[in-house]
């Protein structure tokens, strides 16, 4: 099994944290476009080629508005997706983001040209983990780190610097379920990318109506033969959910935490999870830096 372990940058040295945000970087940068997806959901795209040629997918960014005081923090939003230029080198960044409070709604209003704070990439990405069949499970705004990888895994794309290889897989799939139909954001970007999509609304409004985790379970029903890795990403009920499913199923669960952050690297301990140790016992880990993907089993919820 591929652990999610010390990043490879880590050199083995002693006075080393295992776990340390010592890839990432600072930088001011300009919007290219910001425009709206689904009902409160925006792309925006900035021009950040440091952060682009080295970001996997599940790592994210911190961002801040660019000579602003209030909000005060940044606050952590996952890659979307990276933008290559004619050379097919990665030059500019996509985040997807659902206005819910004082950034987000500020950045909503931003146009081309203004400026954001960012740092990153940060956190560990997902594993790449080869396996047949990837399941990607989505709730509200989880969608947003899913693309890359879908992308990853279909074969459609390389991330990271030196490229870090991943298997494709025989098939990706995403099941995305959404409070109601107008929230549903980024599909056509999924389906060109390859992966087949099942859509779920709690309000029946588009899809299954009724639970995303339904739709886990009966893709999980579907191919048992199979070799699978699930990939979750939502509200902490539905992932909890979701990991008691694939528990039963005997299918490897991944989450990616989406816990409040302050300050990304590691520092302030704002972010912690209840996390279970190789001897049984539990300890506090950092998503910003020992997260946001942490094996579901592994999540004491709280
Ligand atoms: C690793 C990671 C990746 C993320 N990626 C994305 C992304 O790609 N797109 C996206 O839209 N959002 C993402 N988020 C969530 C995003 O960072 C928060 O929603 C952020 O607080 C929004 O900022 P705001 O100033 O608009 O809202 P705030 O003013 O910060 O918050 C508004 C309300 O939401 C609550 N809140 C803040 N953060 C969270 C949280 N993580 N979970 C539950 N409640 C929270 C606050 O307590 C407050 O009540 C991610 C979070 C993490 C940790
Ligand atoms: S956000 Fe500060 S330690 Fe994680």
């Amino acid at each position: 099994m591929t652990e999610i372990a010390s990043p490879p940058h880590c050199p083995a040295n002693p006075l080393h944290a295992a776990f340390y945000a010592d890839r990432a970087s600072f930088h001011r940068v300009r919007i290219i476009e910001n425009v709206g997806l689904a009902r409160d959901t925006f792309r925006v795209r900035f021009k950040c080629q440091e952060i682009a040629r080295q970001i996997v997918p599940g790592q994210f960014v911190m961002m801040r508005l660019a000579g602003l005081d209030d909000p005060l923090l940044g606050r952590p939003l996952a890659l979307y997706d990276t933008v290559l230029d004619e050379q097919g080198a990665a030059t500019a960044i996509d985040i997807v983001y659902l206005v819910l409070g004082k950034m987000t709604r500020r950045l909503a209003e931003y146009e081309p040209g203004e400026e954001l704070e960012v740092w990153g990439p940060l956190g560990n990405g997902f594993p790449p983990v080869p396996t047949e069949h990837l399941i990607m499970v989505a709730g509200g705004i989880g969608q947003t780190p899913f693309l890359a990888l879908g992308r990853e895994y279909v074969g459609g794309r390389q991330y990271g610097a030196p490229p870090r290889g991943v298997p494709p897989a025989k098939r990706v799939t995403l099941c995305y379920g959404v409070r109601t139909a107008d929230l549903l954001a980024g599909v056509p970007d999924f389906q060109a990318a390859g992966c087949d999509v099942r859509a779920s609304s709690d309000d029946g409004t588009i899809g299954h109506h009724g639970l995303v985790t339904d739709l886990l379970q009966s893709v999980l029903d579907e191919t048992q033969e199979e070799d699978r890795l699930v990939v979750c990403c939502g509200p902490e009920p539905m992932m909890e959910a979701a990991a008691e499913i694939c528990a039963r199923q005997n299918a490897r669960c991944l989450v990616s935490l989406e816990s409040p952050m302050a300050c990304g690297i590691g520092i302030c301990f704002s972010c912690v999870a209840k996390v279970r140790q190789p001897d049984g016992n539990w300890d506090w880990k950092r998503t910003c830096v020992e997260g946001p993907v942490f094996d579901a089993d592994k999540i004491i919820w709280q």
